[in-house]
């Protein structure tokens, strides 16, 4: 079966608060964006890319993808919504009927490796549904409205969910669906596959896959892009 990436790149980069959008900006060589599209288009395993952008920008996207080398895994440029989860939605349903995997990754995460992308497929493949997460090195504190902590959970149960995350396409098809009926919304997918009592699947990554969020992950990523071309 077809494995079928969805690329949301339709946020408004607020925490970046720079001029152009984070996913615009450019890492060394080209955007952000164009780094990730790069990763994905290279990886074997994918069969297609749809691409999720902001109303409005489908022109500047379509020149950054006529940049450089073809990409031709490309099926769609699709508008986006509000909301990442609306992004994505509207991304999923672009997708083929016969897709087997749905790959959701995020536009903003350029430092993806292609043996990372393929080791959670084959878990998705086994499972159903996958995601690309590493251990957190902070301890983490719940905190009430007044950042008075009211709970320390055990660091070693806690993980930073990442991306890729890969699902049956009927099973985040149903997850998505059940969201919107009851108007919730997730920063991440795999927390709509787990509102329907779905298991899901972390497979460890890397800390270098970092998504592009503040200022001072530009920097991280360009020392980390520069110590890759070494
Ligand atoms: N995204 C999207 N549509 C939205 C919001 C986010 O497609 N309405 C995408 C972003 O472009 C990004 C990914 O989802 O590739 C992860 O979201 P995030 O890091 O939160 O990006 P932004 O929402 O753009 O940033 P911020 O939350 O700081 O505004
Ligand atoms: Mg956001």
């Amino acid at each position: 079966g077809k494995v079928i990436a969805v690329i949301p790149a339709a946020g408004q980069g607020s925490r970046m608060g720079s001029a152009v959008k984070k996913q615009y900006l450019r890492l060394v060589d080209k955007p952000v964006l164009r780094h990730t599209l790069d990763v994905i288009e290279q990886c074997s395993v994918i069969d297609g890319i749809i691409l999720v952008v902001a109303p409005g920008e489908e022109a500047i996207c379509q020149d950054m993808i006529n940049q450089g080398h073809a990409l031709s895994k490309i099926m769609a440029v699709v508008p986006g919504g509000n909301h990442r989860q609306t992004s994505v939605y509207y991304g999923l349903c672009a997708l083929p009927e016969d897709t087997e995997l749905a790959l959701i990754h995020d536009g903003a995460r350029p430092l993806v490796r292609p043996q990372e992308i393929t080791s959670v497929i084959e878990v998705a493949r086994d499972m159903g549904a996958a995601a690309l997460a590493v251990q957190v090195k902070d301890t983490i504190k719940v905190v009430n409205q007044e950042n008075i902590i009211v709970a320390t959970p055990q660091r070693e149960t806690l993980w930073a969910v990442q991306t890729p995350q890969v699902f049956r396409y009927p099973l985040i098809m149903q997850a998505h669906r059940q969201a919107l009926d009851r108007g919730y919304y997730a920063t991440d997918d795999c927390a709509l596959v787990e509102a329907l009592g779905v298991p899901v699947k972390l497979v460890p990554g890397s800390y270098e896959n970092l998504k592009i969020t503040t200022p001072e992950d530009l920097v991280l990523a360009e020392a980390f892009l520069k110590r890759r071309m070494q």
